[in-house]
């Protein structure tokens, strides 16, 4: 799937203008243009992509349709009519969710001196951990300091975030690198020995510590066999979703129920405390977006916490990442990592014109690539009538000379390499695409979440990032705070006596949709993604109710 020749022209004017580029610096926008580009052109922006929530602990928050209606919608399980047989497995904490956030927590727990239970809707590692690619921040080096990371992660979320969470992040990270270097994560280095670090989107400093294009991968390939090194304190059970949470009849978090995938039977679990490390909801596919997101990211951690009372916050605002790909048309959506641009690469219109510096905060890039494509019609349409815009990778052997794309890009390269783009040659074509939830259950900086019983840790947590992530913080979040939840629930399950497992709080549920008048619907948490029903919404026909 080479370039169409209509694409290989505008590529021309691509290559003409890049002498020029090389030796200019693009200025950064004023505060004055991102938050007009922002308010214009960004998604998030857009009133009735949202709506307020009906019923619920945050009653009257505004979410995104898709996210509204699994919030709102009917368990799986009816109350009147399971039953809680006695409890057949058994933890003094129940992590739900196997990507890196579970799996921290899951470490931390057990030196805590718990026995853990950790399930996962599909295998251990499906997860958005193993698919993040440029990298993960910390302010480790001479020239940085946690302070200047602060300020970073507190620009980037537009100064919304909660201080204390961010406090929390910045403070662990170089310590959290080190034990990650400790455990065996590979990341890449000078011949010196020293961390190689580069910039991202948004930082003042070099502080992107990576590997290669697959950091996620290589984090969670080390969580994940040292998970698999304690087989005697942490059980792994896959293929296991949690369908919904049990408590005590009084509000405190006490288990789980889980569905088995395969038997389709239901497994009761007793937990002392329960972290939930579910992910984001990408696979909800706001306003019809394609994603980087991996298959099971359906927001299930959060249907769940917050039927028990959990507090949704920054639930509003989504990240659409700027460079999604938009062509070819069987990859249209997947990540192009930030370290592209993180290594020098700038973005161009259909005329070769550079539009807006490539580091702008990504909420704010994204928003520039939507309004060059939709407002000034500058973009480059492909034949499926897909829009992008030119990110310019050759630039990156010329400023860092040959082979650092191949060295840096390995993953990147050969992806497009198997439709014949040859990505040291060509420039790519992008499009933003949904990548993260910026927000999630509200938390404390120790991961609970005022629901007695309830932590919860990575992208399913809400508050760190504000309105918008900056890149590299996310495998920064989930091993800060998915280290920090599996602590304090370990503390807090060795201090409980194992409660009674009952499914009072959908009762309360349920009576509060049938007075609203709120009544069938598609079951959550749904689990995994239906695209025949999505395909449906894209077309704009009408839904027929599902399940
Ligand atoms: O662009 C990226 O590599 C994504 C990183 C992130 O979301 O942190």
């Amino acid at each position: 799937m080479a370039y169409t020749p209509a694409m290989l022209e505008s590529i021309a004017r691509v290559e003409a203008s890049r002498p020029a580029r090389l030796s200019a610096t693009f200025p950064r926008m004023t505060p004055q243009e991102r938050d007009e580009v922002l308010r214009r052109f960004h998604p998030d922006y857009i009133a009735d992509a949202t709506r307020a929530i009906r019923l619920g602990s945050c009653k009257g928050d505004r979410t995104p349709l898709e996210l509204a209606e699994v919030l709102e919608a009917p368990p799986q399980l009816d109350p009147e009519t399971f039953t809680l047989q006695d409890s057949e497995l058994k933890a003094d904490v129940l992590i739900v969710g196997g990507g890196g956030a579970g799996a921290a927590a899951a470490l931390l727990a057990v030196q805590g001196g718990a026995s853990v239970l950790l399930a996962t809707k599909l295998r251990f590692g499906d997860a958005n951990t193993m698919m993040a690619q440029g990298g993960i921040q910390a302010a480790d080096q001479p020239s940085d300091s946690p302070v200047t990371h602060y300020l970073d992660v507190m620009g980037g979320g537009h100064f919304s975030n909660d201080p204390d969470l961010v406090e929390a992040l910045v403070t662990d990270a170089p310590s959290v690198i080190q034990w990650l270097e400790q455990l065996g994560v590979m990341f890449d280095k000078h011949p010196d020995g020293s961390m190689n670090t580069i910039h991202g989107g948004g930082t003042s400093r070099k502080r992107m510590h990576s590997a290669r294009d697959y950091s996620g991968a290589e984090i969670m390939r080390v969580l994940r066999d040292e998970v698999r090194s304690h087989p005697e304190s942490i059980r792994v059970l896959e293929f296991s979703p949690a369908v919904e949470l049990l408590t005590d009849g009084q509000g405190r978090v006490t288990g789980a129920v889980l569905l088995d995938l395969e038997t389709r039977e239901y497994k009761v679990v007793s937990a002392r405390a329960v972290i939930l490390t579910t992910g984001g909801g990408g696979r909800l596919h706001y306003q019809g977006f394609p994603t980087t997101n991996h298959y099971g990211a359906t927001a299930d951690g959060i249907v769940l916490a917050y039927r028990v009372g959990g507090k949704l916050a920054f639930l509003h605002t989504m990240q659409y990442h700027p460079t999604g790909v938009a062509y070819p048309e069987q990859i249209v959506g997947q990540l192009v990592t930030e370290k592209v641009r993180g290594l020098g690469a700038q973005v161009c219109n259909i005329h070769g014109e550079q539009f807006v510096f490539p580091l702008e905060t990504r909420d704010v890039e994204a928003a520039s690539f939507i309004r060059e494509c939709q407002d000034r019609k500058t973009g480059v349409e492909t034949p499926t009538g897909q829009p992008g815009v030119w990110l310019d990778s050759p630039m990156i052997n010329l400023i860092h000379g040959p082979g650092t794309i191949e060295k840096e890009l390995p993953a990147m390269v050969r992806q497009f390499r198997g439709f014949d783009i040859d990505i040291v040659r060509q420039p790519m074509l992008v499009y933003p695409t949904l990548h993260y939830q910026n927000g999630g259950i509200r938390i404390r900086p120790d991961g609970s979440t005022g629901v007695d019983g309830l932590f919860v840790a990575g992208e399913a947590a809400g508050g760190i990032h504000g309105s918008n992530r900056l890149m590299g913080n996310s495998l920064l979040d989930i091993t800060v705070f998915g280290r920090r939840a599996g602590t304090a629930a370990a503390a807090h399950a060795l201090e409980q006596q194992p409660g009674a497992l009952t499914l009072e709080h959908l009762r309360a549920w349920n009576r509060e949709r049938a007075e609203l008048g709120l009544t069938g619907g598609r079951p959550a948490p749904i689990l995994l993604p239906d695209y025949t029903r999505h395909i449906r919404a894209v077309r704009k026909e009408p839904l027929v109710p599902v399940g």
